[in-house]
């Protein structure tokens, strides 16, 4: 298209954009920004809408004004699915922070919204054909059609896709709630308040159960224009009352299924006719890979990379969740270092052959995923910002931008602008320790600077969380990552590397324990942080640890074997969890003792 030559910002868009975005539409573009002018050239509008998220990233503020650096990109995305799986079933995610995060998303340049709209917990979409879905599987808290079709729009208008996910048969209590004839056993259902993998299950024998899926995914399908259609399928292993209704065990004889492996494939292959007829490809967890299963569906791989290879062995196509679980709260570095298609062989899969280059092209990038047991609205941004871009340059730049040092470098910057532009991640978790600690919120937040919440599946392991839990202690109101550790941890390295800036470590150890020290009558007073005390004890005993350190390193000296003894048992003590967090300057800490070993 011509536009005007004397414009200073111009898009030069090859063709229109073919209505429904699909997975595989060309997203790239080409920068050019010059001292005259800034000309955005791509092949579709989707293309366009990622180089202007890349311009607006670029603009900062000078002496004389706004201004872009003079670049010359031409970019494409790696994989052609990179997206984000948001659980609101466990704990509702409203309407407004649902367009919120599409707004990030797009900020990133991921391309899929994946809604997990059912689970044990909560049925959050509302059904017309089956009304009591939304009304007795959700508390009330579910989305109009009028507001999905709202998200949609709106996300289509940021080039983002939006995937509904149904959990079936598994993970289903909430639709057994208004409609108990589904399930396998007598009922009745209730939603469920805590987590965990549950007994109820769909039953795969009754006719009307397809009838009644026929007419829900029929529904459905007419509302989420997207060519995909996930129906879960995770976790129904053990596979709950099917194992103990003997009409079941008549079924599966009758039928020749082997095993309760086999009838769950026979069921999702009677879902599979469904979702076909009405247009759509199947999407599913990676229990739904079975020999029997026709190759036109695609796993979601979340148990491990060696069963998206697995997949794509076998013909079928795949995306990688595994390793990107934002609840699970590993660092960004972490993250970034997942990839699709980076199997280490003994490791991941042992046993099998590298993937030819047709194989590899069936694995089609990755989602992160959050699961929301133990998040809530109140603190979702915090739990997906600023990770998730870590994993949205994993999924769209080269395979060998790996350095992570690197990619801190710009993720600070990226967490700011993500900020700025809206996402919630650093308000959100500044508003809950204000409210935590009052006027001495700004001196919780200096203590709570190098803690991190406890990693992996550590924190269902210690105390039993149910949906109705006050998700508002210091745990809640802290990030999955503390800046300032990672720097205090690439400080100490510098230090025991070259023996640079004492100094700035010893300033900072004194900082945290002056804090550690000062908080401690705050957290006496108030029932919420009381549990809080042993933390700030055991910050101020690695401080101590850390200063004594230091100090001996810098004058040449070593630890006494007592003293060494000593430190190593409260270094110990000190690395354990409290209160379901770390104190993550503690490898540091470490790090400084073990070079000070007599
Ligand atoms: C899952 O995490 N059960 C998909």
């Amino acid at each position: 298209m011509e536009g005007d030559e004397a414009a200073t910002l111009r898009f030069v868009v090859e063709r229109k954009s073919t209505g429904t975005q699909k997975l595989g539409d060309d997203e790239s573009y080409h920068l050019v920004v010059k001292t005259d002018a800034v000309t955005l050239t791509s092949t579709e509008p989707l293309g366009a809408l990622r180089g202007l998220e890349t311009l607006l990233q670029l603009v900062g503020v000078t002496t004389q004004g706004f201004a872009i650096p003079a670049v010359d990109i031409t970019d494409q995305p790696r994989f052609p699915w990179r997206g984000l799986s948001l659980d609101v079933s466990r704990h509702f995610i409203p309407f407004d922070e649902i367009k919120r995060t599409i707004d990030g998303l797009a900020m990133v340049k991921m391309n899929v919204f994946h809604w997990h709209l059912s689970d044990d917990q909560g049925f959050r979409i509302e059904s017309k054909r089956y009304p009591r879905l939304h009304e007795y599987g959700s508390d009330g808290l579910y989305y109009t059609q009028t507001q999905v079709r709202e998200v949609i729009a709106y996300a289509h208008d940021r080039g983002v896709r939006v995937v509904p996910e149904f959990d079936m048969p598994g993970h289903a209590t909430s639709w057994l709630v208004g409609y108990p004839a589904l399930a396998t056993g007598k009922g009745p259902y209730k939603i469920i308040r805590d987590p965990g993998v549950l007994t109820a299950t769909m039953d795969p024998t009754k006719p009307g159960t397809y009838v009644f899926l026929d007419g829900f995914i029929g529904e459905m399908t007419r509302l989420f224009p997207d060519a995909y259609f996930h129906i879960g399928g995770d976790e129904v292993a053990p596979k709950g009352e099917w194992a103990t209704q003997p009409h079941i065990a008549a079924f599966m004889k009758k039928n020749r299924l082997q095993n309760l492996d086999a009838l769950q494939t026979y069921f999702n292959r009677r879902i599979l006719k469904i979702v076909a007829k009405y247009g759509k490809k199947m999407e599913g967890w990676d229990e739904i890979l079975n020999p029997e299963l026709p190759k036109t569906s695609m796993i979601q791989s979340w148990r491990g990379q060696k069963s998206l290879a697995e997949a794509a062995r076998q013909g079928y196509s795949g995306i990688l969740s595994s390793g990107y679980y934002l609840d699970l709260m590993q660092p960004a570095g972490q993250l970034y270092a997942v990839d699709p298609l980076k199997i280490e062989p003994g490791k991941d899969d042992p046993a099998a052959a590298p993937l030819t280059a047709e194989q590899q092209k069936l694995i089609l990038g990755g989602e992160a995923a959050m699961w929301e047991e133990l998040a809530t609205q109140e603190n979702i941004d915090a739990k997906l910002w600023p990770r998730t871009a870590a994993i949205a340059e994993r999924l769209w730049s080269a395979a060998d931008v790996t350095d992570a040092a690197f990619m801190y470098r710009r993720l600070v910057p990226v967490s700011q602008w993500l900020d700025g532009q809206g996402m919630q991640h650093v308000a959100q978790l500044r508003r809950m320790r204000a409210r935590l600690a009052g006027p001495n919120a700004a001196l919780l937040t200096e203590f709570a600077a190098i803690l991190e919440p406890v990693k992996g599946y550590t924190r269902h392991r210690a105390k039993k969380y149910s949906m109705n839990t006050p998700f508002n202690r210091l745990v809640d109101s802290i990030a999955p990552e503390s800046d300032a550790a990672r720097e205090f941890r690439d400080a100490t390295d510098r230090f025991l590397l070259m023996a640079t800036d004492p100094e700035s470590l010893r300033a900072r150890l004194l900082q945290w324990r002056k804090a550690s020290t000062a908080i401690l009558p705050v957290l006496s007073d108030n029932a919420l942080l009381q549990e809080d005390m042993e933390v700030a004890r055991a910050m101020d005993d690695l401080c101590a640890i850390g200063l004594e350190t230091l100090d001996l390193l810098r004058a040449g000296k070593k630890l006494t074997p007592d003293r060494a003894q000593n430190m190593r048992a409260s270094i110990d003590g000190d690395s354990k969890p409290k209160a379901d967090m770390l104190i993550q300057i503690t490898p540091a800490v470490r790090a400084l003792f073990e070079r000070a070993q007599p």
